[in-house]
């Protein structure tokens, strides 16, 4: 694994949205799979960045998101969908149509599963996949669990990451309580991957996922196995890690 240890945010974001640009240069119509949340916003901000002065197009591109939450239509604010188009997609030149997000509306969620591992199967998977990391370790919304899921699948999300979302809605009661993810199968297929984190309350799970077992209880600790991770963390999410990695 590859670790940046950058000062902040701001500069998290900056390195993670060369490591995407480096990737879409190389390669114009790759496969990037994309994260929501608060940890990707300022790498996307940088993208739109470039994009608009004319240093990288997404023209080629196509997107699959790592998951939605079960119950939330497109257009709610709230839902992943809504989040990129306001994030990422609206501002720069990605053609419409090669963008996915699991549909948060489908009648049958295992079918919607099956659909969506297919559709992200036939693109060959992730050339890279860019992820976050919950407090409990969790990636995509692989909540800490006995087995590690393979394939896209329904959810129930873990309690304390209803109270770590509950900041983007109104009260803890509207967080939908299931979600749409890949599993950590799809997420390991990707030949990249790119982790972004930042801040003290992430400090332990990164810790854990770095240096501690690779366990079904902390989700990314799974990613010690993969050949090509690069983790971009800032000092505050890098503190127990630190710590460890002198010990
Ligand atoms: C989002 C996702 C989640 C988040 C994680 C961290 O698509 O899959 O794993 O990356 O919950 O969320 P933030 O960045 O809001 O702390």
């Amino acid at each position: 694994m590859r670790i940046y240890q950058e000062k902040d945010y701001n500069a998290m974001s900056r390195r993670a949205a060369s490591i995407i640009a480096a990737q879409v240069v190389s390669k114009p119509d790759c496969v990037l799979g994309l994260a929501t949340g608060s940890s990707p916003v300022g790498t996307y901000q940088q993208l739109i960045k470039w994009y608009e002065q004319g240093d990288l197009s997404f023209r080629e591109v196509r997107s699959v998101n790592l998951d939605e939450y079960y119950g939330l239509a497109p257009d709610h604010d709230q839902s992943y969908r809504y989040f990129m188009q306001a994030n990422l997609f609206d501002h720069v030149d990605i053609r419409p149509e090669n963008t996915n997000v699991p549909d948060g509306l489908a009648k049958d969620p295992a079918a919607e599963g099956a659909r969506y591992e297919k559709l992200v199967e036939g693109l060959g998977y992730a050339d890279l996949q860019l992820l976050g990391m919950g407090r409990n370790g969790h990636i995509g919304f692989n909540e800490p669990c006995g087995e590690f899921p393979v394939a896209t699948h329904l959810v129930d999300l873990a309690e304390s990451t209803i109270e770590a979302n509950a900041r983007f809605f109104a009260s803890a009661d509207d967080v939908p309580r299931q979600a749409l993810s890949m599993g950590i199968g799809t997420i390991m297929r990707a030949r990249k991957i790119l982790v972004v984190v930042s801040g003290a309350d992430k400090a332990e799970a990164v810790a854990k996922a770095v240096f501690g077992p690779v366990t079904p209880e902390v989700p990314a600790s799974i990613l010690q196995l993969h050949p090509d991770v690069t983790l971009v963390a800032d000092e505050a999410a890098m503190s127990k890690a630190a710590e460890v990695g002198k010990a």
